[in-house]
């Protein structure tokens, strides 16, 4: 069984999960914690070279199954080569995104449902669940004015404003569904306070001193 700690971050695009993942990260460095970081879909060779694919603006005759099985193809290498050996050698691993966001973007945000994500997914649901995954709390159009708009070169991005309201509706189901996993941060608070309560569950769940 897996002894080190895992921890995933989500939210809709632009919601500030990196400016939060990178002040976990600042801080975690400066007590000399055994940590490892890493994002989805990517975080290894073969995971990165998914990623380009999912994500090149050019490749819109994609359906919605490919991408959904992409991203999931993309988790089970992610997770051999990344997550399972850190968690076995008791490390905390912080992932920036993960199975929650394929309920948000796949299952809500393409309308492929819920069923065939969890089922494309089972591998990772059944065998590596996060201990706690927070959701960063900010809806899309606060979001994306936050980012100054959509990456004209990312597929996700260029969705469209209603696909991005689904996917945010996909995130607050899946935190009501699994209560006690997710942690919702309010995206509209300050950094600061962001990261205060991100700091403070982590000490509550012993997941960092
Ligand atoms: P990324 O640049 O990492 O987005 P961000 O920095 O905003 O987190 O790109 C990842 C994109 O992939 C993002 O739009 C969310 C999407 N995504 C899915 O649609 N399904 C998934 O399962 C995952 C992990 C990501």
């Amino acid at each position: 069984m897996a002894k080190g700690k895992f921890v995933t971050f989500e939210g809709c695009d632009g919601c500030g999960k990196t400016t939060q993942t990178r002040m976990l990260c600042a801080y975690l460095d400066d007590r000399g914690a055994d940590y490892v970081f890493t994002r989805e879909p990517g975080g290894g060779k073969i995971s990165e070279a998914i990623r380009e694919v999912i994500l090149d603006g050019k490749n819109a005759e994609m359906t919605d199954e490919c991408e959904a099985l992409l991203y999931a193809a993309a988790r089970v290498q992610h997770l051999a080569d990344t997550v399972k050996p850190a968690l076995e050698s008791g490390k905390l691993v912080l992932c920036d995104r993960y199975f929650d966001s394929s309920f948000a973007y796949q299952a809500e945000g393409r309308g492929l449902g819920d069923k065939f994500v969890a089922s494309i997914n089972a591998y990772a649901i059944e065998k590596f669940t996060p201990d706690v995954t927070f959701l960063i709390d900010l809806p899309p159009e606060e979001a994306f004015l936050r980012k100054n708009g959509a990456d004209e070169n990312d597929r996700m991005e260029l969705a469209g404003a209603e696909f991005h309201r689904r996917v945010y509706r996909g995130f607050i189901k899946q935190a009501q569904k699994n209560k006690k996993r997710f942690v919702v941060i309010d995206g509209r608070q300050s950094r600061e306070t962001m990261f205060a309560s991100i700091l403070s569950a982590l000490k509550d769940r012993k997941i960092i001193d």
